[in-house]
């Protein structure tokens, strides 16, 4: 099975960014974690600070991966176009958030993304990620 993890802007940064809300560990170490949990499958990351080409991987994964997690990170608050081009691919797309978006500013209430998403998961940490792997096991 082919998954893969798309991390949106400033998701580059965890470890040293906002430690209190985010954790203080990076994506890469937290990925060995997943790989190692999930053997198994075909777990891929990829990360971009740019709108653009988010939307560029969301189409060329979209149609042949069987699952996409998607942390959208502030473009979660402000893409139409990420919105649109998850309900364009046939790949189902769970969004992810690592903190508890509807506990923040209410800026972070509203997700261009889960309409067109399978289901999301948010708050749980890092943990939220593994979550969203389990549920398309
Ligand atoms: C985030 C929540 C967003 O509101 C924020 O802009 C992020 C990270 C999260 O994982 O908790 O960058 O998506």
């Amino acid at each position: 099975m082919k998954i893969i993890i798309i991390n949106g802007p400033n998701l580059n940064l965890l470890g040293k960014r906002e430690p209190d809300v985010y954790g203080d560990t990076s994506f890469e170490n937290y990925f060995d974690t997943l790989q190692s949990k999930f053997p198994n499958l075909e777990l891929t990351y990829y990360q971009s600070n740019i709108e653009g080409e988010l939307i560029g991987k969301l189409q060329n994964v979209g149609f042949t991966y069987d699952g996409i997690i998607l942390n959208a990170a502030a473009y979660t608050h402000t893409s139409v176009g990420i919105g649109d081009a998850v309900k364009a691919i046939t790949t189902p797309v769970v969004e992810v958030h690592i903190s508890n978006t509807f506990k923040r500013e209410d800026f972070r209430h509203h997700s261009y993304i889960s309409s067109g998403a399978k289901g999301v998961v948010l708050g749980f940490g890092l943990q939220s990620y593994d979550l969203a792997i389990q549920s398309f096991l």
